[in-house]
């Protein structure tokens, strides 16, 4: 029998299925956002009219789970343990002459990958349905976090026949996320995550799944196992049907021959990890052939088949000449260690977070003390211990009123935070004005830190708003500024007049509501208005906000000042609307790739403006681009576009085909 409306759902799915994996596995995108966007909602819309075709691995079901009470701890169906460790290229030899012996071989096929900071997690399927997650817990017996697990987007929720297995991986953050996550807990006024791992492992053990789903985790699978063993001759090959089953596998990795090659590619990422999305502390060798990997068995702790070699963390000693205090958008004091410049790892460190006054005591440390400090990535330099306390050390003493204003300052009860209470504090104001000003939000491009300073303290701007209100005039007697600078400012800030609905939302600085959830809610509402008088309850209908972020909401849109705010940026003429995504426009169905810098648009701006008149604009040139926009400086594109017989237009160009219409 035909059901059209099954038929559609199931359809429907398939293809939903297909752009996650190509997004958010293989990192190679086909549809934009809102096309992505009307695809899901079409399902939605369908899935309500007909409860009863919605399965638990239907795209829309991702995040749907109600917070528990508490885990439930499920037994592995084979031992989950780690690894042992070489710290130096002797260490790895050692272990390389112990397998070869044990398996009476002059030379062994290993197989490298990168060692991926994070927490493993076993991700169950029968019949081809994601059943059960569970993280490592003692090796033996884990805990389910099977909600959660299913709100990560690179763990497919169906398999694409109905096998019965289990892949192990690693449940990571990258970079990115986990500085939005820091971010994020600053507006909360909670202590920052020291590293990406401890936060990957904050959002995966949390009771609500809402609040997994907020962090976009990634999860990348290194074993594939049926009934608590591997299923595939070869190490290699099973990585390789990993990736043909939708996970995530990491693609630096490599089939070696003997110990030499895995040196090769250890000594290149040595070198070559900064410039990852994530953090990776070493790197992974492992015996290819599994039947030699079942003969070599295990330790009582570690397999005798693999082992980590640890790159050694980038630490460097230096001394703390001062601790300086500074206050953040929502006022709370955040100490930093101003340290003797010191070279760590290629890039010279001059301060470290030391989070709380709380950090500063567990550390023991004081003012004019030698200290340990490390770098990872992009991670803030931390002070990982006092080598040796000064004579004459000083005691850093929080101070009692705020650095900036004067203004007494508070702890609260059970808070680690402690806080200006004035809310008109210009330290909160430049703040906020560098968070709404930022890259990624209004992008108010040449708003930086000197020139917000000036603006705060000369009283030129006394609200985010006062902005969209500047002159020339203003400007131009302000330090280190041209006629030329201040004209370019002035005309980013009225460019930033038409941002989206969701990079205003962002800008407002609302505790709790970063860029991904300020997309949901302009999705979802479409409008701040609805936002703004959205009860609680309607705020928790949007996919991903859970009872804190509406509360936060909640809060910040009863608040007076905050209201006054709203209607001076309305005023302002910001965007209060969801824009439709343009379907027709003068450039429908050309598509666009920019180059340098143009003399007047920003790359942003630029990208807006095509798209909003129907165009669309790609990272890369191929032979479906009809126009290069070139500027000052160029890169490679141009020489690819010569070469494919793309046209090459500048600005100029650019602004005359958006006009005819
Ligand atoms: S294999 C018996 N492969 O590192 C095999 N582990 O210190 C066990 N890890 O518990 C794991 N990347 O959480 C393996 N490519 C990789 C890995 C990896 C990260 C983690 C994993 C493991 C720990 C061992």
């Amino acid at each position: 029998m035909s059901d059209p409306i099954a038929n559609e759902v199931l359809q429907l799915r398939r293809e939903i299925e297909r752009h996650d994996h190509l997004y958010y596995v293989l990192d190679s995108p086909e549809l934009s956002d809102p096309e992505y966007d009307g695809l899901l909602r079409r399902l939605r819309f369908l899935e309500e009219r007909r409860p009863e075709l919605v399965t638990p691995d239907s795209p829309t079901q991702r995040v749907g789970g109600k917070p528990r009470e508490g885990f439930v701890r499920v037994a592995h169906s084979s031992a989950m343990l780690s690894l042992d460790n070489a710290y130096s290229e002797g260490e790895l030899a050692d272990f390389d002459r112990r397998v070869r012996e044990l398996a009476g071989r002059d030379q062994i096929e290993y197989v490298t990958e990168l060692k991926l900071d994070g927490l493993s997690l076993a991700v169950h399927y029968s019949d081809g349905l994601l059943g059960r997650a569970i993280t490592r817990g003692d090796g033996a017996v884990g805990e389910e976090v099977t909600e959660n697990a299913r709100t990560i987007r690179s763990i497919p929720l169906r398999l694409p026949e109905p096998f019965a297995i289990e892949a192990r991986g690693e449940v990571i953050l990258t970079r990115t996320e986990f500085q939005r996550a820091n971010r994020d807990r600053l507006d909360q006024d909670l202590p920052a995550f020291a590293n990406p791992r401890n936060a990957a492992a904050g959002a995966l053990r949390v009771l609500d799944p809402t609040i997994t789903a907020q962090r976009r985790l990634d999860f990348y699978a290194y074993l594939l196992l049926a009934n608590g063993a591997p299923t595939e001759p070869l190490h290699a090959g099973a990585l390789d049907r990993l990736g043909a089953l939708g996970f995530k596998v990491n693609t630096h990795r490599r089939t070696c021959q003997g110990l030499p090659e895995v040196l090769d590619f250890i000594r290149h990422w040595e070198t070559h990890r900064e410039a990852l999305p994530y953090d990776t502390d070493g790197v992974v060798v492992k015996v290819n052939d599994v039947a030699l990997q079942q003969r070599l068995g295990w330790t009582a702790r570690f397999p005798r088949w693999a082992i980590a070699y640890k790159y050694a963390a980038q630490q460097a000693t230096t001394t703390v000449l001062d601790i300086t205090v500074n206050v953040g958008r929502t006022g709370v004091l955040t100490p930093t260690a101003i340290l003797q410049p010191v070279p760590v790892g290629g890039v010279t460190v001059s301060r470290a977070t030391l989070h709380n006054e709380d950090e500063i005591a567990r550390l023991g440390l004081q003012i004019g003390d030698g200290v340990l400090i490390e770098r990872s990535g992009d991670v803030i330099p931390k002070v990982v211990r006092v080598e040796s306390p000064a004579p004459d050390r000083r005691p850093f003493v929080m101070p009692t009123t705020c650095p900036v204003c004067g203004s007494p300052v508070t702890r609260q009860e059970g808070e680690v935070a402690v806080r200006c209470v004035n809310t008109d504090c210009p330290a909160r104001l430049k703040e906020s004005i560098l968070h709404f000003s930022g890259r990624r939000v209004m992008n108010i491009d040449g708003l930086g830190e000197v020139l917000v300073h000036q603006l705060v303290d000369r009283g030129l701007v006394q609200s985010v708003s006062d902005l969209y209100h500047l002159t020339l005039e203003d400007l131009l007697p302000l330090e280190r500024m041209g006629e030329t600078l201040a004209s370019k400012i002035l005309r980013n800030i009225d460019n930033s007049r038409s941002a989206s609905l969701d990079r205003v939302i962002h800008a407002l600085g609302i505790p709790m509501v970063g860029e991904r959830t300020a997309q949901i809610l302009a999705r979802h509402f479409g409008s701040l208005d609805k936002i703004a008088q959205a009860s609680a309850d309607d705020l928790q209908r949007a996919e991903e906000v859970g009872p804190r972020v509406a509360e936060a909401i909640r809060s910040f849109c009863s608040e007076p000042r905050n209201r006054a705010l709203l209607e001076r940026l309305r005023a302002a003429g910001l965007e209060f609307e969801q824009q439709a995504a343009p379907t027709s426009g003068p450039l429908e169905g050309l598509t666009f790739a920019l180059t340098g810098t143009l003399p007047t648009l920003s790359r942003e701006a630029a990208t807006q403006r095509i798209q909003a008149a129907g165009g669309k604009v790609t990272s890369s040139i191929s032979k479906k681009t009809r126009y290069l926009v070139a500027g000052g400086d160029p890169g490679s594109k141009l020489d690819k576009a010569r070469s494919l017989g793309v046209e090459v237009i500048d600005e100029a160009a650019l602004l005359g085909l958006l006009q005819s219409n």
